[in-house]
């Protein structure tokens, strides 16, 4: 075998050494610079869920019609499901700005945070109701009862600032 060869073929084993490695890491979690991308993709999608939620918040307080609620809680409606593929494991810590993060027991306590998020579905999908029966009451109470998504917030959000 001349030398060159040889070293071609440690270039290459190297390669599929380093190849391995990636998927390793891919398989346990994400690669720091996806990681990265993955808290920013989340928080704007948390800040898209928060400003539907302020259209119906306008409603409830006179400010919005019924029908710009009503394409916003129908938003929410399909929003909410699509939250845990925003969490993929190893993407837990603060937000850049260092006020917020994710607990680890969105990952630890998995089961916990699927149920956390299945009950804002269905508070969601309440209020969605609610907004076009038109009754403002129900709204209020259904309003109130989602509480800003605070059924996940209050055990998964941390508070780091
Ligand atoms: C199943 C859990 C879960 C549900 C349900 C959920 N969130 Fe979140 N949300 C989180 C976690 C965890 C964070 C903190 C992590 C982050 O921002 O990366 C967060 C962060 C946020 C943030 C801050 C984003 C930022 O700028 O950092 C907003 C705003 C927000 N959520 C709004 C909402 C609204 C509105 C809803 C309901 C329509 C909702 N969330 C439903 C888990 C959830």
């Amino acid at each position: 075998m001349k030398p060159s060869t040889l070293m071609l073929k440690s270039v290459r084993l190297l390669a599929i050494c380093t190849m391995l490695a990636i998927g390793a890491a891919g398989s346990i979690g994400v690669l720091a610079a996806d990681k990265d991308k993955v808290i920013a993709d989340r928080q704007d999608f948390m800040k898209r869920q928060v400003r539907e939620w302020v259209v119906v918040r306008n409603y409830v307080q006179g400010s919005a019609d019924q029908q710009a609620a009503t394409a916003a809680a129908d938003n929410l409606v399909k929003l909410v499901p699509m939250i845990p593929d925003h969490f993929p494991p190893g993407t837990e810590g603060p937000t850049p700005d260092g006020k917020y993060g994710t607990k680890p027991e969105v990952w630890t306590q998995h089961d916990k945070f699927l149920a956390a998020q299945k009950k804002v579905t269905d508070q969601v999908a309440t209020l969605d109701a609610a907004v076009k029966s038109g009754d403002k009451a129900k709204v209020e109470v259904a309003f109130k009862e989602l509480d800003v998504c605070n059924g996940c917030h209050n055990d998964f959000r941390a508070k780091l600032q």
